[in-house]
């Protein structure tokens, strides 16, 4: 049975800020329910309240996602409310710099917890779900994931690692008719960076430094990553699946020269 749109339930980790919260938006353009997913309740708060005002029905879960047992009572709270899932989107995540000589274990294991552990967990919670609803996952890797690129050795590794996380449950869940799949954005602009411990003098840089290494010559907005997942956990994706798909304005075609 194909899931009616009308009435599918959405979880979308990170949905406080950034992709994940232009997603939750796009999604509530739709009027379709949102289970809103994060640890900051005032950001999730004001997200809830612009959704329920474009028509969405919404469920915010304050949960953070490393904690033990989070993806298993965060699975639990969206059957609660909505009796159903259709669609998982993965936008949760962090980066930090940091290379193969510097980049300590600790560090290396806190990336790999929210980029990489916590996915496994969720997708594995959600399987169950989705296979009553024949639903979707949509992963927000990078195009970090596809090239490499010097100083976020741990990051590009978490990203990699996603990537074929998706490949892999793409091709074991098929048979049970849910998809699995992921894009790969360029620099997008939203609170990555400066959680990641960039002031606003180094981030502008960043940014400006960015419209070069993009051949579209600009950065991505949230909302043009929230449509691609907005058509990938839809039914005209239909036959759509394990792809990693680069939206990155050209990124990933380039080479260092
Ligand atoms: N921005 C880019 O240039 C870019 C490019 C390629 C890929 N991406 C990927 O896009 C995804 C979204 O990032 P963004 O750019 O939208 O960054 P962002 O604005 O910093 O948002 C990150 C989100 O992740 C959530 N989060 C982080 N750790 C969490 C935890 N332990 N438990 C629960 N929630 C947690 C945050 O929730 P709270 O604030 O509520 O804690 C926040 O909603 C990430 O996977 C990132 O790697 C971003």
């Amino acid at each position: 049975m194909k899931s009616s749109s009308s009435s599918r339930c959405i979880a979308i980790t990170g949905a406080s800020s950034g992709i994940g919260r232009a997603t939750a938006l796009r999604f509530a353009e739709a009027k379709e329910n949102l289970v809103l997913i994060g640890r900051d309740h005032a950001a999730l708060a004001a997200v809830e309240k612009e959704a329920t005002a474009k028509g969405a029905q919404t469920q915010i879960v304050k949960a953070d996602l490393c904690a033990e047992g989070a993806a298993q009572q965060t699975t639990a709270a969206v059957l609660d409310r909505f009796s159903r899932l259709d669609v998982l989107v993965n936008a949760a995540g962090i980066i930090s710099l940091g290379t193969i000589e510097n980049t300590s274990l600790a560090e290396w294991d806190r990336m790999m917890d929210i980029n990489v552990r916590v996915i496994f967990r969720l997708m594995q919670a959600a399987v169950s779900p989705l296979e009553k609803t024949k639903g979707n996952i949509v992963n927000v890797s990078s195009v970090t994931g596809l090239r490499s690129f010097p100083n976020v050795l741990a990051y590009c590794v978490s990203k990699a690692a996603l990537d074929q996380l998706t490949r892999c449950a793409a091709l074991e869940l098929a048979p049970k008719g849910i998809r699995v799949n992921a894009v790969n954005p360029g620099v997008v602009a939203t609170n990555l960076h400066r959680r990641s411990g960039f002031d606003e003098q180094k981030y502008a840089a960043f940014l400006a430094h960015s419209k070069t290494t993009h051949p579209l010559g600009r950065v991505g907005s949230p909302e043009e990553i929230a449509e691609l997942i907005f058509f990938l956990a839809s039914d005209q994706a239909g036959w759509i699946t394990g792809e990693t798909i680069s939206i990155d304005g050209g990124r990933h075609l380039t080479c260092a020269r």
